[in-house]
């Protein structure tokens, strides 16, 4: 059974996958130039040099490169003048003789920035805006102390804020083991989380209980809003904070403050369960309930969300049921087994999940059986073979797009990543292939509502800088070739769509 007729076959006449993104270049006038060109030659020397400095990773193809380029740059201007200068770099990742180093920083995607510390010996992420304004305010942060001092109300509120996830150390004196330990960890998380370390508690909003020795307090606009903690082991302070910054139950719904949440319920290595429902009709008689459950498995290697109806059509769609299902429960297990409970009452919850932990409930299979015979140039690609043939076809290393045509020619695709330049290689390479593609009218429709056009990245200005936009090229009968884009809410359906043992927004380790 499946997507409605449907059928998680995709027909790929090719094997190519993805990924928009943004990074890069040109702006060749002769004004001076503040981000600096590395490439393979002067990359280390230059790296070693620099207690800071971000790098770049660009593809001269890629369309969001290209938007941030000029943004980059003004950054680059702007940090220069600060103090001590805060150095911006690029290198060309596309070009062979800089592949190597692509790889070595584990880039994936375009464009990826990297903050090099310590003469390049720590490497993380850059997880901030892409607007000049933006870059220059989340780097100047990222330059200084890993953690702020509170000595002011004012201080403290810039730290927490209400919308966000912030931690705060809270220390006698600003020495010894525990503090010590703190500011590694502050360290380490830098880039995900604001630190802040105060030895005024009262200084800090939301106080009530009053602490008397070191202790770490996280701030979350959720769940209980406020969480004590005093294990000092490094360890348990990144479990601690890991944990209690996902929310009890992740909300999915069309309003993006979640979104951060929905990512990293997708990237969690926990089996998930998932709850659609109409929200506007049924939110406050299935949420405490759904959350009672959820806090009974907590840390129990299951996670939870809940998704709003309007905004869940992909997911609906990939596990093949209906909306008048709904209110429905699945679970999926990090092997991609699924279970699911369709019309599923709210005091029903806790049996039924106690019944799957039971190994009680049998699994719900929807992909189609593997073709026995799969020589064709389109190639069938169901669910269990998604993974060997295009995952693991994808030897590159990164997000090159390759065509096979009818005649088995392997052609790599190095021109720019519209969805026009794409169909044109593809038409004038594609000898029998659209031709042979025969797709379900079915199936056609279910990707047209999958799929909206477009290259927008959808990380935006957001902090969540993985959060990409993801192409995947299909064959269709009568439309030769369409680049199919998930909309940004869609994207972890989206990998669940295609089977992805992640979703596409985690900068999947195959590219
Ligand atoms: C690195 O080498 C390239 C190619 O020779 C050159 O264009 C670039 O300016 C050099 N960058 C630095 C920082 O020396
Ligand atoms: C600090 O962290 C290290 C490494 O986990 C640990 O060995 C040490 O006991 C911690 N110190 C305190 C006071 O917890
Ligand atoms: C949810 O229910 C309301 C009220 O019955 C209805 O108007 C709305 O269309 C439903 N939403 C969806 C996505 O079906
Ligand atoms: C890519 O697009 C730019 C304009 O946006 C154009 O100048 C360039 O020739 C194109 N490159 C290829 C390979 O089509």
């Amino acid at each position: 059974m499946a997507i409605s007729n449907s059928r998680v076959s995709i027909f790929l006449s090719s094997i190519l996958l993805l990924l928009a993104s943004v990074a890069s270049i040109s702006g060749s006038d002769d004004s001076k130039e503040f981000v600096l060109t590395l490439d393979h030659s002067n990359f280390s020397d230059t790296i070693a040099k620099h207690d800071f400095i971000v790098v770049e990773f660009y593809a001269p193809w890629c369309g969001h490169c290209k938007k941030l380029a000029p943004e980059y740059e003004k950054a680059a201007s702007i940090l220069s003048s600060h103090d001590p200068p805060i150095v911006l770099a690029k290198l060309d990742a596309n070009e062979d003789s800089n592949r190597e180093l692509a790889s070595k920083y584990a880039v994936r995607g375009f464009p990826t920035l990297k903050i090099l510390r310590n003469g390049g010996k720590s490497i993380q992420d850059y997880k901030g805006p892409r607007d000049a304004e933006g870059i220059v305010e989340y780097l100047k942060k990222q330059s200084g102390p890993p953690s702020t001092e509170i000595k002011s109300v004012e201080d403290a509120t810039a730290v927490v804020g209400e919308q966000k996830v912030a931690i705060v150390g809270i220390f006698p004196e600003f020495s010894g083991e525990e503090y010590k330990n703190f500011t590694a960890l502050a360290e380490k998380l830098r880039s995900d989380y604001d630190f802040g370390h105060t030895s005024d508690e009262k200084l800090l909003p939301r106080s009530g209980s009053s602490v008397t020795k070191p202790s770490v307090r996280l701030f979350k606009p959720f769940d209980e809003l406020v969480v004590d903690f005093q294990d000092f082991h490094l360890d348990a302070l990144e479990k601690f904070v890991e944990e209690s910054s996902t929310p009890t139950v992740t909300v999915f719904s069309k309003d993006p403050a979640n979104h951060p949440y929905v990512i990293k319920f997708f990237n969690s290595p926990n089996a998930k369960a998932l709850l659609f429902l109409n929200f506007s009709v049924d939110y406050d008689v299935y949420k405490s309930k759904y959350e009672e459950v959820a806090k009974e498995h907590k840390s129990k290697g299951i996670s939870f969300l809940m998704g709003d109806l309007g905004a869940s059509q992909g997911a609906l769609q990939y596990f093949g049921v209906k909306e008048d299902q709904v209110p429905l429960i699945i679970v999926q297990t990090t092997d991609g087994k699924k279970y699911l409970k369709p019309k599923v009452e709210s005091d029903q919850i806790a049996s039924w999940i106690k019944e799957y932990n039971e190994g009680k409930v049998p699994a719900y299979r929807k992909s189609e059986r593997i073709p026995e015979s799969n020589t064709e140039s389109v190639k069938v690609v169901v669910a269990d073979t998604f993974q060997d043939m295009v995952l693991n076809s994808a030897k590159n290393g990164y997000p090159t797009v390759y065509f096979r045509s009818a005649s088995g020619k392997i052609l790599r695709y190095d021109g720019n990543r519209t969805k026009e330049d794409i169909i044109e290689f593809i038409q004038k390479n594609k000898d029998q292939a659209a031709k042979e593609a025969v797709l379900q009218s079915s199936i056609k429709e279910e990707l047209g509502k999958h799929c909206i056009e477009g290259t927008e990245d959808a990380g935006g200005s957001s902090r969540h800088l993985r959060v990409h936009a993801a192409a995947i090229l299909l064959s269709l009968p009568d439309k030769g070739i369409v680049t199919c884009l998930g909309s940004p809410q869609s994207f972890p359906f989206f990998s669940y769509f295609l089977q992805l043992p992640f979703p596409l927004h985690s900068r999947a380790p195959f590219l």
